[in-house]
């Protein structure tokens, strides 16, 4: 696929996966890029540099307005379709979860599918796995998900294939490991592991760990996974779904070890009994995405939650600032 003078939809574009694509796009000869989010987690402050750039234009709206998909999918070649309702919230608000990730999605789709767009590279989950049954998963590995959010995720998959197989409307779907990062949200209701714990740093808490601490995940940096998208748009490949992780499996003992180095803390961790557990193994296989993708993440753990760890302290400096 050729990004030239394309008119490229980045739908959740001003959320934290989303904005750092974007970031990538505007290094590509593309003509426009439209982002539409309608902020219910994004924000217009994630995209200051990019929307410096006349071809950047952020719309604020939602993926259950029909017409306005129709709207903006005029003359679009591709679509990224980032938007969702994350884990928390669709434990939270299941029938928002349907609404937003199931019923959202099929919108862009089919409107996606109406304006003849080339191709849609679609945010998936490794949810779709949930605990693993072996390691590393491939993709062949069995949906053996038990979450609501993991739910709407096969969903997604599954309509994608079924237009592709009605309408050979072109799709990627990337099942992203978890990703951390510059930009992670960590003032809303629903904050990742590695937020928690820097807040607690941040007030000289020991940081709390849930459990033993040997749960194991596939941690990768957010510009490799907008790397990732943009190497998905740009491959021949159709009707196919990859992992996109470091293939490297790090406990949450490890992560906050790394964490209280980097730091500088001398805090010794807590442990508390688990309270909510999903998944707790998690080990993505790299192989397809370095195949057919050319994808291999760059950044490692300790790099990359440097970049975090200098970004949060940059964020508070210009609060106080
Ligand atoms: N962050 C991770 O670790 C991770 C892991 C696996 C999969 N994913 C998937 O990747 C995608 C991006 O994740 P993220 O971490 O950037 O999340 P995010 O919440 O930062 O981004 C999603 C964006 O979608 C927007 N949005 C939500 N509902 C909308 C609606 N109805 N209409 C328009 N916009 C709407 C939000 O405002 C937000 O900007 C999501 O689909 C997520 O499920 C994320």
């Amino acid at each position: 696929m050729d990004l030239k003078n394309a008119r490229v939809l980045v739908v959740g574009g001003a959320g934290f996966v989303g904005s750092h694509l974007v970031d990538q796009l505007i290094g590509e000869p593309v003509k426009d890029i439209v982002v539409l989010d309608n902020l219910v987690r994004g924000k217009k402050q994630n995209l200051a540099n990019a929307l410096r750039d006349p071809r950047v234009q952020l719309i604020e709206g939602s993926i259950l307005d029909v017409e306005l998909l129709k709207r903006l999918m005029q003359g679009t070649s591709y679509v990224f379709h980032l938007a969702a309702l994350w884990l928390f919230e669709c434990v939270h608000q299941p029938r928002a979860a349907v609404d937003v990730n199931i019923v959202g999605t099929y919108n862009v789709i089919e409107a996606a599918q109406q304006a003849r767009v080339k191709k849609i590279v679609y945010s998936s989950s490794a949810s779709v796995y949930g605990d693993a049954l072996a390691t590393p998963m491939t993709e062949e590995h069995p949906f053996n998900n038990r979450t609501m959010y993991g739910a709407t995720k096969i969903a997604g998959e599954q309509i994608l294939r079924a237009f592709y197989e009605q309408h050979k409307l072109n799709y990627v779907g990337l099942r992203y490991m978890n990703v951390y990062g510059p930009r992670m949200d960590y003032k809303g209701a629903y904050v990742s592991v590695v937020m928690k714990v820097l807040d607690r740093l941040d007030e000289s808490q020991p940081p709390v760990i849930f459990g033993d601490g040997s749960q194991a995940y596939d941690f990768i940096h957010v510009q490799d996974v907008a790397r990732a998208n943009v190497l998905a748009l740009k491959s021949d490949a159709s009707d196919q779904f990859f992992n996109v992780g470091m293939g490297v499996k790090t406990t949450i003992n490890d992560l906050v070890k790394t964490l209280l180095e980097l730091t500088g803390s001398k805090l010794k961790p807590e442990y508390k009994p688990q309270e909510q557990s999903f998944v707790t193994q998690r080990l993505g296989s790299t192989e397809k995405a370095e195949r057919l993708l050319g994808f291999r993440a760059k950044i490692s753990l300790r790099d990359g939650l440097k970049s975090v760890v200098d970004w949060r302290r940059q964020e508070k400096e210009e609060v106080v600032g």
